[in-house]
């Protein structure tokens, strides 16, 4: 099939892939095109299985056309649009949030603290949990998002982890402690978790963006004793290995988005020229929501 993509997709952890070394997914190639998650549709086909004008998700990326087997795409419908939908509340950021809250078993009652929580996978963190009957806490990075977490998440507190230290308002906002938190960013923010967590609780290990562009490895959490002496339990989320449960996410969170009780909120950035830049954005709390491109139609 030739595809011509829609909308692309750029996430935090690209800038792991501009490392080189050993890790989950391989470093990118000087000299060879970006990979990464995008939507698009279908222009021409030789197989039976795609048909011009269905709609299509893939991992190659960061380019306008080209030219896959029908085991590298992945249909989704076009009865829900905006198709970006599919790179974020419906698509790997919104699964992400989804296998976490399974990863560690949220249950109605708790209470959660999710960081980075106005981006793609805490927005829709928070409003899972929400779902599930959790008191939920998130912290982002300026008033328009903690104005969004409140009035568009339905978050019970939200607060500027740039206004103080993430530990004070924590205390403050959860005086008898957090059974669950959702780590996004890592640094300060896993720090001020773990000396809030109640005994038995859990950290669902997601992803540490404030040290992403860090140039040597930071030491780690100087209370991580905390651990043992609250018996908490830490697991590591990679979404790669829920693949075999994504339908059932998509019925499940495509169900709520169709519902209007789940929404996806997006930051768009228009033209494959400014793609560099929406990615770099995302290191300074440029978007609400997902980080996507949309690319010309013509
Ligand atoms: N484990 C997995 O399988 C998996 C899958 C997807 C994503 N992730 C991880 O989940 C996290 C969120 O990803 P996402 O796609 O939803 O991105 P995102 O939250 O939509 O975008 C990144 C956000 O991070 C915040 N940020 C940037 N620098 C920061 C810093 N120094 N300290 C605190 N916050 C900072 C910014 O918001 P503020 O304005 O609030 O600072 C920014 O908007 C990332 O760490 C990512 O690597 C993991």
């Amino acid at each position: 099939m030739l595809v011509r993509n829609r909308f692309l997709s750029v996430d935090p952890y690209m800038r792991g892939r501009m490392n080189s070394g050993k890790s989950y997914v391989p470093p990118f190639e000087i000299g060879k095109p970006l990979q990464g998650g995008a939507v698009g549709e279908v222009i021409e086909s030789r197989t039976r299985e795609f048909k011009p004008g269905d709609a299509v998700t893939s991992s190659f990326g960061w380019r306008e056309y080209f030219i896959a087997s029908p085991e590298e795409l992945h249909q989704v419908s076009r009865g829900i649009q905006p198709l970006s939908v599919y790179l974020g509340a419906l698509g790997m950021t919104g699964m992400t949030a989804w296998a976490g809250l399974h990863l560690v078993e949220v249950r109605p009652g708790e209470t959660i603290f999710i960081s980075g929580a106005a981006g793609a996978v805490g927005s829709v963190a928070g409003q899972l949990a929400k779902l599930r009957g959790c008191r939920v806490i998130g912290s982002a990075g300026s008033m328009e998002k903690v104005q969004f977490l409140r009035e568009e998440c339905g978050f019970d507190v939200a607060f500027d982890y740039k206004v103080g230290p993430v530990l004070e308002q924590l205390n403050l906002e959860a005086p008898d402690g957090i059974d669950v938190y959702f780590d996004n960013v890592g640094g300060e923010a896993l720090e001020a978790a773990l000396s809030v967590l109640r005994v038995h609780g859990r950290i669902i290990a997601c992803g540490g963006i404030s040290g992403y562009n860090d140039e040597k490895p930071r030491p780690g959490p100087s209370n991580l004793f905390n651990m043992t002496t609250k018996r908490l339990t830490m697991k590591g989320l990679m979404v790669l290995d829920w693949l075999d449960r994504q339908a059932e996410f998509e019925k499940e969170v495509g169900g709520y988005f169709k519902a209007g009780t789940v929404k996806h909120k997006e930051t768009v950035v228009k033209g494959i020229d400014k793609a560099v830049g929406a990615f770099l954005g995302l290191f300074q709390g440029q978007n609400v929501g997902k980080m996507v491109v949309e690319l010309a139609t013509h």
